[in-house]
Order: structure tokens, then C-alpha cells, then sequence
């Protein structure tokens, strides 16, 4: 998951490519680097940031009107400033950049190094530039996309590639196969990204490119696109609606900030058009045209990553409490590999902000070929999951730039939680009264939120005194056992301090071993239906001097009294509550984050999205 951007027409190409990069570096920030071609062939790049490539380019000749740059997250050869892309070729005359994994490079290395070819990087990529040198030196008039296209026929593995060539710069080659590429159509000008933010300052026209799809760009002759197969194809011109503000920081600090603040908007957003309680109707399209499917399902299965797999817990609870339908929920990586029983009447859902998750395609399609049907929970329009699905909702929480998952977690959860009112009132499960008070407290989730957000101050003030904790435990019951694990995470990836989720019971079978007084507890205590039992929980971390963080409903003063810290959140049904109390927890990880000097939007070792395995 790195970020891909490259331009050639009548601009600059170097200010497009930087700024391009800046927008992408949320999908990986190890190295960067550019290739521009002025009459000569510049290529730079450095570990680091973004910004540390800025400054090594100072005062360096970047005037061009073609060229590419690279954010990278390794998966092959440590983050330094030989491993970083672009990769030249041999001879230097050709440039790559590549977002995904060679799987066969080491052979494919050992096969050129055979012939003479010796490499500068540990890096995968460097590889496929080196093959195309050498089956261009079979035939010196082989085109640029047509050694492309061969030496692609001989590659296993995923890639997002664009190639430059020193002694034609007015050509630039892309392919793709399961990392992301969009082509951006402007006036005489094109563009290649691994998504549209680098673009829609300049064009509203894109192409998303399929698997196995080559494009060729020409300056002032245009574009074609041919599979490896060599078939000339000519997909839908889409027309995006997004913004550039969308993708600014809007005045927060951070854009994780800014997303935590959004929610009330964006889990309305979710709901738009899909749900009228006063009128008593709840739709969503996608499931709307598949129904049988869902309501004759033996099995629902939800497959995912991260924060979508903790998502997908919570709709397991949902759908059986709700639909009353068996529901098993699978962590995308493991239900690729394990060979799993699948037969047609399972419906399997698969979750993903980005879309391009590995683990998360790679499982769908294994799944697509047992026959299951496949219904895609995505944010990411236009991206390759919902190509690959044969329905699905998309979450409509726009673009989430931060590498922690927020607005875009609370979307998927009001999805889920709509299927799951549907599925029980048209399989009569939940009584009419129950349904309309659901969706009726569904509806009221925005307003709920934005009070919760109003408490941030207080908030602030328990991270301040946790905040130099090495551990903390997050406990919680029934639908809030999830939650607990997705308070974990955010604090672990944001803040780097070890963190754990476990279901409040399973506490006694060992993690009460770690209770000590420097050990910060935080217990979601908000469920009606376990409440005597959580408040012994309460009870056995304080026997322990455990510090208690307790986020309690309304009112609450019992627990109130017994916590160290609580923050109270609005009184809602059970199968609502997951949508309002991951937000303190949001909250504290961000504050704590942000207290112990940590990167929030891009944690070190992360990618906002994982396109490699
Ligand atoms: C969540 O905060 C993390 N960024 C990560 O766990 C993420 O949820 C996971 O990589 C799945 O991503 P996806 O939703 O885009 O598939
Ligand atoms: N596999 C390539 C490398 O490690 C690309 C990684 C990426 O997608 O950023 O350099």
C-alpha cells in the first residue's frame, strides 16, 4: 500500500506530483521519490517522509511536463534511500514505480543476474524494471508497453506499476493487478494515481483500471488500454464528485480529528435515503435487489480486517440477536487460507473502507469461487472490493485520510445495524413496536454523537492522567465486547501503548494478573441486560488498585461513584450502543496520541490501507 502518482501535459509535472504525493502519503511513508524527464532523465528519492524529499529537492532542476513519484510501505528490502522507488533499469533508461508484491522475484532475479544483470536494491520491484530492459534487449524495437505486457505475463503477485522511458518523454506506461490504479482524463493532460485525490484539482474524468489492464499515454495522441492478454479494451469514462476540501484538514489538527467530528454528519450520511422512521421503512438498494438471498440464507458470513473485522463483530451480534440468522464472523487472512466449508446459500459480507485490503479481496474471491454470494460493505467508491462483489452498500463516510478508522467504523456499524433491523422485521422477528423504536433511536444516533463530542475537554483531562501508562485493558460485554477490542486498537496504533480487548468475563482467566495501580482499566459499562456483572468486574480491578475508566449511561451514579474516571454517554437501545461508545474511546486515544508527541494520521509501521498480503 503505497502511493502512486504520475503526470504528463502541457503543466509542470514536479508541483503535481509532490502535492499528489503529500495526498497519498496516508497509504504508505517510508521513502519517497520522482522521476522527471527534461530533456534529461532526474530521478530522486530519499527515506522518510514526503517533506524530507521536498528538502533534498531544493534548488534541484525539476522542470519537466512528464513525470511520476512514490510513497512507499516495504514489504521487500528495509525502508532506506536505496530501496526507495522509482528503480532504474540497467542502463537507466527506464524508470518504475510500483505499489504490491513480485511473489516470484527471487527467481525472476536469479534467472537476470544469470544474464549479466546486477541490481543496486533488496527491493521486488527493481526486478520487473530489470525484465523489461532484458526482453526489450531481445527486440530493440519493442515497444515500451508491449515489453510491458510480456514481462507481466511472467509475474505472480499484485501490482500498481507506471514506467518512464529517459528517451520518449511523451510516454508513460501503467498496469495493475489487485493494487489500485485510476487514470485521470483532463484537457490534453493525463494523470495516474493509486486513488483520485492527486486529480480531482484537475479533472472530475476517470477510468478505474481493472485487473491485468495495461495503459499506454501519449502525449497529444491519448490513451489506450489493452489487457496482458493484448485485447484492446474501452471502459466507462466515470465522472467523481469529490472535493478537493474533502480532502483538507478543514482547521483540526489532524485529519483523524477532523473525522471523529464529522461522524454526525457522515452517520447520517449512511442513513440517507435509507431509512424514514416516522414513516416506518428502512431500505438498503443493494440488499433490496438480492432479499431472497438474505432471507433464505443458511449462514451469514462477514469477513474482514482491523477495525472492519471489529465492525463485523458487532453485526454477528446484531444479526443473531436481531435476524435470528447464524452468523460466523472471519478474519479475512486466515478464511483465505483455511479452505473454509462454503455453500451457496451462505451470504458472505465483506467490510473495508478502502476497498483494496489484500486479505479482504483475496478471501471474496476465493469465496466467489465456492459459489457463495458476495455483498460488499465498502467506503471506498469505485475501488476493488465492490468490483468484485455481487452487490453491496457503500457507507458514503467520504474520503478517511487518517490512518486510524473512525467515521468510516460508525458508518459501517449503521449499515450492519440497518441490515439487521431489516433482515428481523421481514423474517418477523422483532416485534413492530421494536422496529420502529429502532429505527426511530437509529435515527437520533447524529444528535447522540454530537453530545458525546461536546464532553472532548473532559475527555482530554483522563488522558492527561493515563498517558504515560505502558498497558491498558479494555473490557466490555455482549455488544460492547467488540468495542472494547476496537478501543484497544486505536489506542495501540496511535499511541504505541500496549493495549487489549478482552470480553469483561474472560478477565479472571488471566488478565487480572496484570491489574496493578499503574494499569488503566477501561470498562463499557453501559449494557442494562450485564449490568450486575460488570459492576463486579469494576469491583475486582478496583480490589486490584486498577484504575477505572468507565464509560457509563447517563445517570449511571453507582458505577459513577465506584470508577476512577466515567464518561456518560446518552441512554439507547443495546444493539445502538456500540455507535455511541466507541466515540469517547476515540476520543481518548486521540488525546493520549497526540499528549505523548505521536505522528496521529500517519503511526509509524502502519498504511491506511494494506494492498500487499
Ligand atoms: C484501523 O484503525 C486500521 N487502520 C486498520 O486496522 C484497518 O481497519 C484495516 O487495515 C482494514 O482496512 P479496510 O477497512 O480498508 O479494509
Ligand atoms: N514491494 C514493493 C517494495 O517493497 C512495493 C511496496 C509498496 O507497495 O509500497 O518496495
Amino acid at each position: 500500500m503505497c502511493g502512486i502518482v504520475a503526470y504528463v501535459g502541457d503543466r509542470e509535472a514536479y508541483p503535481i506530483i509532490i502535492d499528489g504525493l503529500r495526498r497519498l502519503e496516508y497509504r504508505g511513508y517510508d521513502s519517497a521519490g520522482v522521476s522527471i524527464i527534461n530533456g534529461s532523465f532526474n530521478n530522486y528519492k530519499k527515506q522518510g517522509k514526503v517533506s524530507d524529499l521536498e528538502q533534498l529537492l531544493e534548488g534541484k532542476d525539476l522542470h519537466g511536463t512528464i513525470g511520476m513519484g512514490h510513497t512507499r510501505w516495504a514489504t521487500h528490502g528495509v525502508p532506506n534511500d536505496v530501496n526507495a522507488h522509482p528503480h532504474l533499469s540497467g542502463d537507466g533508461n527506464l524508470s518504475i514505480i510500483h505499489n504490491g508484491i513480485i511473489e516470484n522475484y527471487a527467481s525472476l532475479k536469479q534467472a537476470l543476474e544469470n544474464l549479466g544483470h546486477t541490481f543496486k536494491s533488496d527491493t521486488d520491484t527493481e526486478v520487473l524494471i530489470h525484465l523489461i530492459e532484458e526482453i526489450r534487449k531481445g527486440e530493440k524495437d519493442l515497444s515500451l508497453e508491449e515489453a510491458t505486457r510480456q514481462a507481466l505475463q511472467k509475474v505472480d503477485g499484485a501490482y500498481a506499476i507506471v514506467i518512464l522511458e529517459k528517451d520518449n518523454p511523451d510516454k508513460i506506461v501503467g498496469a495493475k493487478k489487485s493494487s489500485p490504479l485510476v487514470l485521470g482524463i483532463g484537457d490534453g493532460e493525463y494523470f495516474l494515481a493509486s486513488d483520485a485525490s492527486p486529480m480531482v484539482k484537475y479533472t472530475d474524468k476517470v477510468i478505474y483500471l481493472e485487473d491485468e489492464e495495461i495503459v499506454t499515454i501519449e502525449r497529444d495522441k491519448g490513451y489506450q488500454i489493452r489487457t496482458i492478454e493484448n485485447k484492446v479494451t474501452n471502459p466507462k469514462v466515470l465522472q467523481i464528485d469529490l472535493k478537493i476540501e474533502e480532502l483538507e484538514k478543514g482547521g483540526y489538527d489532524h485529519f483523524m480529528l477532523k473525522e471523529i467530528y464529522q461522524q454526525p454528519v457522515t452517520i447520517a450520511e449512511s442513513m440517507r435515503g435509507r431509512i424514514n422512521a416516522a414513516e416506518g421503512w428502512c431500505k438498503l438498494g443493494g440488499m433490496e435487489l438480492h432479499m431472497n438471498r438474505f432471507l433464505n440464507a443458511k449462514r451469514i458470513i462477514l469477513t474482514a480486517c482491523g477495525t472492519s473485522w471489529h465492525a463485523a463483530m458487532i453485526a454477528e451480534y446484531l444479526f443473531e440477536d436481531l435476524a435470528r440468522i447464524p452468523t460466523e464472523v472471519e478474519y479475512a487472512s486466515e478464511f483465505r487460507y483455511r479452505n473454509p466449508i462454503i455453500t451457496p446459500d451462505d451470504v458472505i459480507i465483506a467490510i473495508s473502507q478502502s476497498g483494496e485490503t489484500a486479505d479482504t479481496l483475496a478471501a471474496i474471491k476465493s469465496a466467489k469461487t465456492k459459489g457463495a454470494f458476495l455483498y460488499g460493505i465498502v467506503n471506498n467508491v469505485g475501488s476493488s472490493i465492490p468490483r468484485e462483489t455481487h452487490s453491496g452498500s457503500y457507507t458514503h463516510a467520504g474520503p478517511e485520510i487518517g490512518v486510524a478508522s473512525t467515521k468510516a467504523f460508525t458508518s459501517q456499524l449503521t449499515v450492519l445495524t440497518m441490515m439487521a433491523i431489516i433482515l428481523g422485521y421481514q423474517k418477523g422477528k422483532i416485534s413492530e413496536d421494536y422496529y420502529h423504536r429502532l429505527l426511530s433511536e437509529l435515527e437520533s444516533i447524529p444528535a447522540q454523537v454530537a453530545k458525546i463530542l461536546n464532553k472532548s475537554e473532559q475527555i482530554k483531562y483522563i488522558a492527561g492522567e493515563v498517558r504515560n501508562a505502558s498497558n491498558a485493558l479494555y473490557l466490555g460485554r455482549g455488544y460492547n465486547f467488540p468495542i472494547a477490542l476496537e478501543g484497544a486498537l486505536k489506542l495501540k496504533e496511535i499511541s504505541y501503548i500496549h493495549a487489549e480487548g478482552y470480553p469483561a468475563a474472560e478477565m479472571k482467566h488471566g488478565p487480572i494478573a496484570l491489574i496493578d495501580m499503574y494499569m488503566p482499566v477501561v470498562i463499557i459499562a453501559t449494557n442494562e441486560s450485564a449490568r450486575e456483572k460488570i459492576i463486579s468486574n469494576i469491583q475486582e480491578v478496583k480490589a486490584r488498585k486498577g484504575i477505572v475508566i468507565a464509560i457509563i449511561t447517563e445517570g449511571d451514579d453507582k458505577i459513577k461513584e465506584m470508577a476512577d474516571f466515567s464518561i456518560e454517554i446518552p441512554m439507547i437501545e443495546e444493539p445502538l450502543s456500540p455507535l455511541l461508545s466507541v466515540i469517547p474511546l476515540q476520543i481518548l486515544s486521540y488525546h493520549i496520541a497526540v499528549m505523548r508527541g505521536c505522528h496521529v494520521d500517519q503511526p509509524r509501521n502502519l498504511a491506511k490501507s494494506v494492498t500487499v498480503e
